[in-house]
């Protein structure tokens, strides 16, 4: 197993990476903002895999929170992340200070598009655009020849795509699948903050989801989006903010069965005060 290396400064990430590029080696990275599991661990070994050097970013970025208090809460495990990252056979961790990557006010502002003005979008003004900023100083920095995101953040995928797009970074997005708890809970970090109480609730919310894709083989869509949020509701300490069912390309929501080929449904749910988001694919 290679050494690997904790890295706090953008200039010496680019020494390094520099360094790896000559060795003719690729370079992949996975952004993170730690607090890592086994869905983050899925994506490393992926990258690993894939790549000559691989590089996992753990920052908590603070311009992508538009809730100070969810910022707060965030869990940070920097002792527990590097423990797993070394086992995983990561090359290089970056692990930058808010300073580092934001010496002034970033005052970008992203046109997204479509992509990045439902759901999240409307839900967390704000949100995608700080994600485009610290996936664009993260790119511009490591040059990767891919980049590994996962979909439960479905939509921040497209969006981050767009962004890719537009900045017409060389790299590559590649999206994998959800890393579910055996009982079909979509792991997340943020699941740590659940009470035992909590949890064994919020396990309602990917059963819901998978009960659903039979439900909607005799139903419509509004009659599906009602069955999964009512559905919800009814459990103690839970609240959906939204399900939407939408065009898995475009993040548009659709009227009808017959109105696309790639159908996904996406949910945020309040289990108590965390915030759990997740989704499902009708049809791919
Ligand atoms: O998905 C996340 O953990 C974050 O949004 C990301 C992509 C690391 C940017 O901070």
């Amino acid at each position: 197993m290679c050494i690997m290396e904790i890295i706090s400064k953008t200039s010496d990430l680019q020494a390094r990476i520099s360094a790896y590029r000559k060795e003719g080696k690729q370079i992949g990275l996975v952004p993170t903002m730690g607090a890592l599991h086994d869905g983050h661990l899925a994506l490393v070994r992926r990258c690993v895999a894939e790549n000559g050097c691989c590089v996992v970013s753990v920052f908590v970025n603070p311009t992508q929170f538009n809730d100070k208090n969810d910022l707060l809460h965030y869990p940070r495990t920097p002792e527990a992340d590097c423990a797993l990252l070394e086992k995983a056979g990561c090359h290089i961790v970056f692990m930058p200070s808010v300073e580092e990557m934001y010496p002034q006010e970033d005052t970008r502002v992203f046109n997204l598009g479509a992509v990045a003005e439902v759901m999240e979008g409307k839900y967390r003004p704000g949100h995608f655009n700080g994600v485009a900023q610290i996936v664009s100083k993260l790119f511009a920095a490591v040059t990767p020849d891919r980049a590994y995101f996962g979909e439960k953040d479905f939509q921040q995928i497209a969006v981050i795509r767009e962004m890719n797009r537009q900045l017409k970074f060389p790299t590559e997005i590649i999206a994998c699948p959800i890393v579910r708890e055996a009982d079909g809970m979509a792991l997340s970090s943020r699941n740590r903050r659940l009470t035992p109480e909590q949890r064994k609730n919020a396990v309602n919310i990917s059963q819901t989801l998978f009960k659903s894709l039979t439900f909607a083989e005799q139903h419509s869509v509004a009659e599906t989006i009602a069955f999964v949020t009512e559905s919800l509701n009814r459990i103690p300490e839970m609240r959906v903010e939204y399900y939407e069912i939408v065009d898995g390309n475009t993040l548009q929501p659709i009227a009808s069965w017959s109105d696309a080929d790639y159908i996904v449904g996406c949910i945020t749910v309040y289990c108590g005060e965390v915030r759990l988001i997740d989704n499902v694919a009708y049809r791919k």
